[in-house]
């Protein structure tokens, strides 16, 4: 074979000599012995540049990129002369970003920066159905591959410690069979576009503030048994190409320098034969790569950070024996099989334009089924589609919908919606997908006289309010990497500064059937909640927003989404009421998660008897459902099945879920979401659904024995609605296993 083929071979011949050059050595498909053929003929200097990821952003005056960057998160040089493609990486999980499309600018990628926005990551989540993060997946790993790009940096998954983080809206909840279950879902959809994705942050990046300097201090089977239980069910599930390691410390050792999460969990109790990706700027030596790093990432941004690019320094490091050779081959070995595993070198990416009408309608279905119900008294909900008169009133509802800030940004189609770039104190500009819920409104009530308000002049905004049938207020609530909310209370509106508690008061107090439409990042407090009728907490709804809200508020579909997260009741319910590190934010601080330990989110609030404002699992439905025959089997796990009934008059998705509950004191967390299902039931219809509780969910683990041990003796199985609502329960008992780690 002539090995040099110069200047590189275009693309469409990669595929072509992959497989002709595999098929000659004999290695067929498997990704092991393909990524060993590659290696084996690779020069050190190609090795080298396989594990430097550089920055795909120009920094003016101070950074140019590579050639042939295409001008995104990253960018890595492959070994083309082997017909080993160069990664072309972008964020993230709710679509393709574009860092620098902020809105002021046109992307610098042209139009093919413009992509389609899923709803956020928590917002998947609350559809509690992973075939819909799965088609998610597709959906943005397709137009990653149109776009260019053969690894997307998705799969956010960190579990919900802090409500007020400002990228919860990227992750997916607070319980690590639901964010593992669903974010590995995302992962494999993106995969199957032969695209790498990655999983990421690993691990407990839990809060913004001080993310670069902070130390999640847990013990050990606290953390096996909540955010690493996350990774490793999202591992299986997704089998990403990356894991991404995080900025912050865990235990007081840099996640990306840390032997115990990269050797000891992921590469040898895991297995996990992928590559480990730094955060941009998470590194810290070159001899990280002796613990377990396998690829920095952004080399700019860590010699902005910490003086240098490490692995510039690999080979001096190398022949000065401090990192042996064989780790660098196993590093590249690594970043080959993912290659070759997830499809992506065979199918390279061919530029081509997005079909942004079906990808659309991908967001919108979603979105759709993340709309959770939170209150709807005297069924205001669903509003008739004979309604005379209706009053929007706030959150830029005439213009579009929210997203959420930061490296995830996506750019939607055509730019922005007005305004662009308010100043909010967030560190990145506040960008609204132009989906009007306004002008969604006239396909549903076709009759009815529709005004909008902006709420900058409550008294106006009363007057709309009086006069019309039913009022519906739109607050936000913008988030973003960088920031995490001061508390849970609605911020000053976005667009007109109106203070947005105020406006629902007052609008609730002029018209009994206000309907208010949370789009929020995560949590909020609702002080109005016993003033208004009804609540349809929408999350960053993606796309397409406005209709998608527009359908659940006219029951066109059912609402079917629930909460992947708890709704405190204060700040002062959480296990830490002050945010760790907010008055110093740059100078090194512990974050004690050993006071909730594993029970994250709803198990601290169940080991706490405190009632929250909406509990996890939680979401109403325009019809009702009962459940019955609850038979539950016992042992090393558990198997179980009940019956859900469609008791109400519409068809409508129930999500009843299966929890362990464990008698108090024999472990962290004494209740457990063990399984769910989805399920749309016609009026008068039943299901049976059967479930089998994942082993790892009956147990706790044995940091002494480092094994995961069965809770042997008496449990209980509750199925119901939510968390907090469980009305069916069986006794089983436990049988002592041990399962590997
Ligand atoms: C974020 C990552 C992101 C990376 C590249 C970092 O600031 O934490 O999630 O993938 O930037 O843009």
């Amino acid at each position: 074979m002539n090995r040099r083929l110069s200047p590189g071979p275009p693309a469409c011949l990669l595929v072509a000599l992959i497989a002709s050059t595999a098929a000659r050595a004999g290695q067929g498909n498997d990704p092991d012995l393909l990524a060993l053929y590659f290696e084996a003929q690779m020069t050190q200097a190609e090795k080298l540049a396989v594990v430097d990821g550089h920055f795909g952003v120009p920094i003016s005056g101070f950074y140019t990129i590579p050639p042939g960057a295409l001008g995104s998160a990253g960018f890595v040089q492959g070994a083309t002369a082997l017909g080993l493609p160069n990664l072309q990486e972008s964020d993230a999980g709710t679509g393709v970003a574009d860092p620098t499309g902020t809105g002021y600018t046109m992307p610098v990628r042209g139009t093919a920066g413009y992509s389609t926005e899923l709803p956020s990551g928590l917002a998947l989540a609350a559809t509690f159905n992973p075939s819909l993060a799965y088609t998610g997946g597709t959906m943005i790993g397709e137009e990653a591959h149109r776009e260019g790009f053969n690894v997307l940096l998705a799969g956010a998954m960190d579990l919900t410690r802090e409500p007020r983080c400002g990228r919860n809206f990227e992750y997916a909840g607070e319980d690590p069979l639901l964010a593992g279950t669903m974010a590995g879902n995302l992962i494999a959809g993106v995969q199957s576009r032969h695209v790498m994705s990655t999983i990421k942050h690993y691990a407990l990046n839990a809060q913004e503030t001080g993310r670069m300097v902070l130390s999640a201090d847990i013990g050990e089977a606290s953390m096996r048994q909540s955010d690493l239980l996350a990774f490793e069910i999202g591992i299986e599930i997704g089998q990403p190409a990356a894991v991404m390691c995080s900025y912050n410390r865990v235990n007081s050792v840099w996640a990306c320098e840390n032997n115990f999460l990269l050797n000891q969990v992921l590469k040898q109790d895991w297995n996990y034969p992928g590559w480990v990706m730094s955060d941009w700027g998470a590194m810290h030596a070159v001899t990280d790569a002796n613990v377990g790093l396998d690829q920095e990432s952004g080399d700019v941004i860590d010699q902005l950070l910490h003086g240098q690019r490490f692995f510039t320094n690999l080979g001096a490091a190398i022949a000065a024996g401090t990192v042996p050779q064989w780790r660098l081959d196993n590093m590249v070995l690594r970043i080959l099989r993912s290659g070759f595993a997830s499809t992506a070198y065979a199918y390279p990416p061919v530029i081509t334009p997005i079909d942004a009408a079906a990808d659309e309608a991908v967001s919108e279905k979603a979105e759709e089924q993340a709309a959770v119900l939170l209150q709807n008294t005297g069924n205001l909900l669903p509003l008739s589609k004979s309604i005379g008169r209706i009053a929007v009133i706030g959150g830029n509802a005439i213009n579009g919908v929210i997203t959420g800030g930061g490296s995830s940004q996506v750019i939607p189609v055509g730019g922005p919606a007005p305004p662009i770039d308010t100043a909010t104190g967030l560190p990145h500009p506040v960008v609204w997908n132009p989906s009007s819920p306004v002008y969604a409104l006239p396909a549903e009530a076709p009759g009815a006289s529709i005004t909008y308000d902006s709420g900058s002049n409550t008294a106006q905004a009363v007057a709309s309010a009086a006069a019309a049938d039913v009022a519906i207020v739109f607050v936000d609530q913008p988030m973003s990497e960088g920031y995490d909310a001061p508390d849970l209370s609605l911020p000053p509106d976005e667009v007109t500064g109106a203070n947005q508690d105020a406006l629902v008061e007052a609008v609730a107090a002029a018209n009994p059937h206000t309907v208010v439409v949370v789009e929020s990042g995560g949590p909020v407090l609702m002080p109005w909640l016993g003033q208004v009728a009804a609540v349809l907490q929408a999350w960053f709804p993606g796309a397409a927003g406005g209709p998608a809200i527009a359908h659940v508020l006219f029951g066109d579909v059912d609402a079917a989404g629930r909460l992947p997260i708890t709704f405190p009741a204060s700040t002062a319910q959480l296990p830490r009421p002050v945010l760790d590190g907010v008055d110093n934010p740059n100078t090194p601080f512990d974050v004690n998660y050993a006071i909730e330990g594993a029970a994250v989110g709803y198990k601290w609030f169940q080991r706490q008897n405190y009632v929250p404002l909406f509990p996890f699992g939680y979401g109403l439905s325009y019809t009702r459902f009962s459940y019955s025959k609850l038979r539950a089997i016992g042992g090393e796990t558990i198997n179980l099945s009940f019956i859900v009934t469609n008791t109400g008059a519409r068809a409508g998705y129930a999500v009843p879920q299966a929890y362990l509950a464990l008698p108090p004191g024999v472990a962290e967390d004494t209740i457990r979401l063990i399984g769910w299902k989805k399920l749309l039931l016609q009026p008068g219809q039943s299901a049976r659904v059967t479930l089998a509780a994942d082993p790892r969910l009956a147990a706790n683990f044995d940091a002494t024995a480092q094994l995961w041990r069965t809770i042997a003796g008496p449990a209980t199985v509750r199925v119901g609605a939510s968390s907090a609502d469980l009305p069916l329960s069986a006794p089983v008992t436990l049988t002592a296993g041990t399962l590997q780690p």
